[in-house]
């Protein structure tokens, strides 16, 4: 399914339920009691208080442009993962050539203000180079994929928190066997590629957590149950070769509908997680508001529940280890893009404003780490 297909899928499911959530939505926003977190402690002092992290995912160009997303990152954040500059389409110009300056620039920012990193990504079907799809071939797939992954992981060796080594790497609506993403890297390799990433990894940098980071995990939708199973499946398999995976990575791009969301079964689906004994990060936690209401206050409010009611879920599994949004400020994200709202009002997804003020969002996220059991 291309990103524009996932779009129209995701379109489709939030209009078909846009009725529904106008008053589930509302009535939500009335039944969930919320308001202001108590003190003025930022996310990462509270996260650290519970044994857990909290950081953000931050583009090159703002943070050397922005000084205000800069100064609230710091404040906020205690990890830091790059949105794009460690994808093979920013290290990789050409097929002999590595570029670290932009992921060098992260680390050093990160070092400097005491904040760890984590990588993304080694291996995605995505932010691939132009020049991919003509110099990779079955022949030399495994000596480019290895050659990356020794030569990356090595750069940042002994500095990098946890690796996204694999992203992505299921999607059971292309009815591969097991579910698996009809990658260029499944293409290749065969679902091999999976392992040959992980070892790559771990034999050039034993100190870092090596994540397998998955999407369409978080909802209570037949598709993210059959990618739940798929993805336990594919885990298992891993364990049993004993392949290095340290950790799942559930990206938690959540919709906006209440009804798709159900505690029981996400809870459910990280305890048979824990029991694989992997730890759990939540990697890219954003809310799409496309179909809340069009007043500020009241979307700002909806879009505080869905962060409060996925995280009371998410943060009483002791697994989980850390929480990271994709973006800090609803200034940088994402969605303004591939998400925008046919209102063509402003989206509003993550913590802080548009001016690094803090939200209904931030309020809900500050409660659920105040809230959390401690690790
Ligand atoms: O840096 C170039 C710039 O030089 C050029 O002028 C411009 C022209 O379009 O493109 C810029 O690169 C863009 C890059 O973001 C940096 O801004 C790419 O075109 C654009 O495709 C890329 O989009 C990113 C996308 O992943 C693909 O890599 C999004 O910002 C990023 O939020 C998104 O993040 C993904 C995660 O990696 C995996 N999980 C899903 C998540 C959302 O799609």
């Amino acid at each position: 399914m291309t990103e524009k297909d996932e779009a129209i899928m995701g379109r489709r499911l939030f209009l078909k339920h846009a009725a529904a959530l106008a008053l589930a939505g509302i009535s939500f926003g009335q039944r969930c009691a919320w308001g202001q977190a108590n003190g003025d402690a930022s996310l990462r002092e509270r996260a650290a208080r519970k044994g857990l992290i909290y950081g953000s995912a931050v583009s090159y160009g703002p943070l050397t442009r922005d000084t205000g997303l800069a100064a609230s990152f710091v404040r906020e954040c205690g990890m830091l993962v790059p949105e794009s500059e460690l994808k093979w389409e920013t290290l990789r110009p050409s097929p002999d050539k590595f570029d670290f300056t932009q992921g060098d620039f992260m680390l050093d920012f990160a070092k400097k203000n005491n904040i760890l990193l984590r990588g993304h990504t080694l291996v995605w079907h995505q932010a691939l180079p132009k020049w991919f799809g003509t110099v990779v071939n079955s022949q030399n797939a495994e000596q480019v994929l290895r050659n990356h992954i020794t030569t990356v992981v090595g750069h940042y060796a002994g500095k990098m928190h946890s690796w996204d080594v694999v992203n992505e790497a299921i999607a059971t609506w292309e009815k591969q066997p097991d579910g698996m993403r009809n990658s260029p890297w499944y293409k290749l390799l065969g679902p091999k590629y999976i392992d040959i990433a992980f070892n790559a990894a771990a034999a050039t940098d034993p100190n870092a957590m090596l994540v397998l980071n998955m999407d369409h995990l978080e909802h209570d939708v037949k598709g993210d149950d059959q990618g739940r199973s798929a993805t336990l499946k594919l885990l298992r398999r891993l364990k049993s070769s004993k392949t290095p995976v340290h950790a799942l990575g559930i990206e938690s791009h959540l919709g906006m509908d209440g009804e798709m969301f159900s505690a029981e079964v996400f809870r459910t689906f990280l305890r048979d997680v824990a029991e694989l004994g992997l730890k759990i990060m939540i990697t890219e936690l954003d809310v799409t508001d496309i179909i809340f209401s069009q007043n500020i206050n009241k979307r700002d409010r909806m879009v505080a529940n869905r962060y409060e009611e996925f995280l009371s879920a998410a943060l009483e599994e002791k697994a989980v280890i850390g929480v990271l949004t994709w973006g800090l400020s609803d200034k940088y994200t994402w969605l303004s893009k591939y998400r925008p709202r046919d209102d063509k009002a402003a989206v509003r997804p993550l913590p802080l404003d548009e001016n690094f003020n803090r939200k209904p969002a931030w309020n809900a996220i500050a409660r659920a780490f105040d809230n959390a059991p401690k690790r």
